[in-house]
């Protein structure tokens, strides 16, 4: 069964399997939306408009997938979204998939919600950028940077699209929010669960270490509740100058989706965007993030690397987002599967599935390598009738 009636593409084996192996209330925290859930939905459908033009009789015996994007190089067009919590899918937790980041050279973002601390996953050796959600109490903010530049992550992520945290029905109903106190039948459903019952318990982290130090709550929901509250929802263009000045190395504003906002972060002086509506989680209804690529591109005109996330699922898709003018695909669910299915392993399996892919359609599209396919652009795509 699907998690939200939607086509999970290559990930569809991950998706089922972490379903079977979460409790209910974890796995509809990844699958969920906000509202009634249309921009979720619309993220897919977006790439259902386009076919990939296939091309014959060109030499494609050897494909390049190599990438630069962000300052930096990797083996694959793909980077792992920043996802909270992941650490509570599987005792791998982030450092797990970071290592698997390391092992096929694609870059990640390590959350403001992550399990354990950014300095715990940067000994991975990943090439990794600190998401940052700016906090009331700047000296935090601060604090967070100081600590991203000591362990070596090559940039931070400045997530806007949060100002509030939007309803998001499932998470209401399974009380996901207030699980520091587990109700009778929120402990039935984790009972149900005695593989991921047993690796929690096994791992014996209840904090979200990345920012207890933050807080004097105590437990993974409280801890989370009493920062996500101090999130500042006064943030405007001047903090992100005021950042911009505080942080010296790359600086990628992710939850961009107007193209007014895409031109205001370049002149900023952001080195790169990221297209995102949150993967569907914040405003509903927003249309897709592949529907708005274009025009985003068009105001940035290659002056910053543009990374585009939103249901990304198949090979053809990332085509699909490159030729639209990205330079990089960000993927959130899919590796939230993957870890919370087999734990490292399944990320690795993530990547590795999506690689297939993609090399499957640039092969056929008749492009070698990535240079090949950003200059083919639209020419390598057909609009398809809805
Ligand atoms: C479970 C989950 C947790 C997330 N947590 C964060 C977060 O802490 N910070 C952030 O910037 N984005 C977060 N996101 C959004 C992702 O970074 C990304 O934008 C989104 O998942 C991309 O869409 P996709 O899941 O369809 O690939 C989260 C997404 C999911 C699914």
């Amino acid at each position: 069964m699907m998690g939200h009636g939607i086509d999970d593409g290559a990930f569809s084996g991950l998706a089922r399997k972490a379903r079977r192996r979460l409790p209910r209330l974890f796995a509809d925290y990844i699958d969920g939306g906000a509202h009634g859930e249309h921009t979720l939905h619309r993220n897919r459908a977006a790439f259902a408009r386009w076919g990939v033009m296939p091309r014959g009789l060109r030499d494609v015996s050897s494909i390049d997938l190599t990438t630069s994007c962000f300052g930096r190089a990797w083996r694959l067009p793909f980077f792992l979204a920043p996802v909270g919590f992941a650490g509570m899918f599987h005792a791998d937790g982030e450092p797990g998939a970071a290592n698997e980041a390391a092992r096929r050279s694609v870059g990640m973002g390590v959350s403001t919600f992550s399990i354990h601390a950014m300095e715990t996953v940067a000994a991975s050796g990943a090439d990794l950028m600190a998401q940052i959600y700016v906090m009331r109490d700047r000296g935090i903010t601060r604090d967070m940077l100081a600590r991203a530049r000591a362990c070596g992550m090559s940039g931070i992520i400045v997530t806007i699209d949060t100002a509030i945290t939007p309803v998001r029905e499932r998470d209401v109903r399974n009380g996901f929010r207030h699980l520091s106190r587990p109700t009778a039948a929120q402990m039935v459903g984790l009972l149900k669960r005695p593989l991921w019952l047993t690796d929690t318990v096994r791992r014996g982290r209840n904090t979200v270490g990345n920012i207890d130090r933050y807080t004097t709550a105590r437990g993974v929901m409280a801890q989370a509740r009493d920062v996500a509250a101090q999130i500042d929802p006064t943030l405007d263009w001047d903090d992100l100058a005021w950042l911009r000045d505080a942080w010296n190395g790359a600086l990628v504003v992710k939850g961009i989706m107007h193209p007014d906002d895409a031109l205001r972060a370049a002149e900023h002086g952001a080195d790169g965007i990221i297209v995102s509506n949150h993967g569907g989680r914040q405003m509903d209804p927003a249309p897709g993030t592949l529907d708005v690529l274009p025009a985003i591109a068009d105001v940035i005109g290659g002056r910053l690397d543009i990374v585009v996330d939103g249901g990304i699922r198949r090979g053809g898709d990332v085509v699909t987002a490159l030729a639209l003018g990205a330079s990089a695909v960000s993927l959130g669910r899919p590796w939230a599967w993957g870890l919370a299915a087999y734990g490292a392993r399944g990320v690795g399996a993530a990547l590795a599935d999506l690689e297939r892919e993609l090399r499957d359609v640039m092969a056929l599209a008749g492009l070698c390598d990535i240079a090949a396919l950003r200059r083919a652009g639209r020419t390598a795509l057909w609009p398809l009738p809805s």
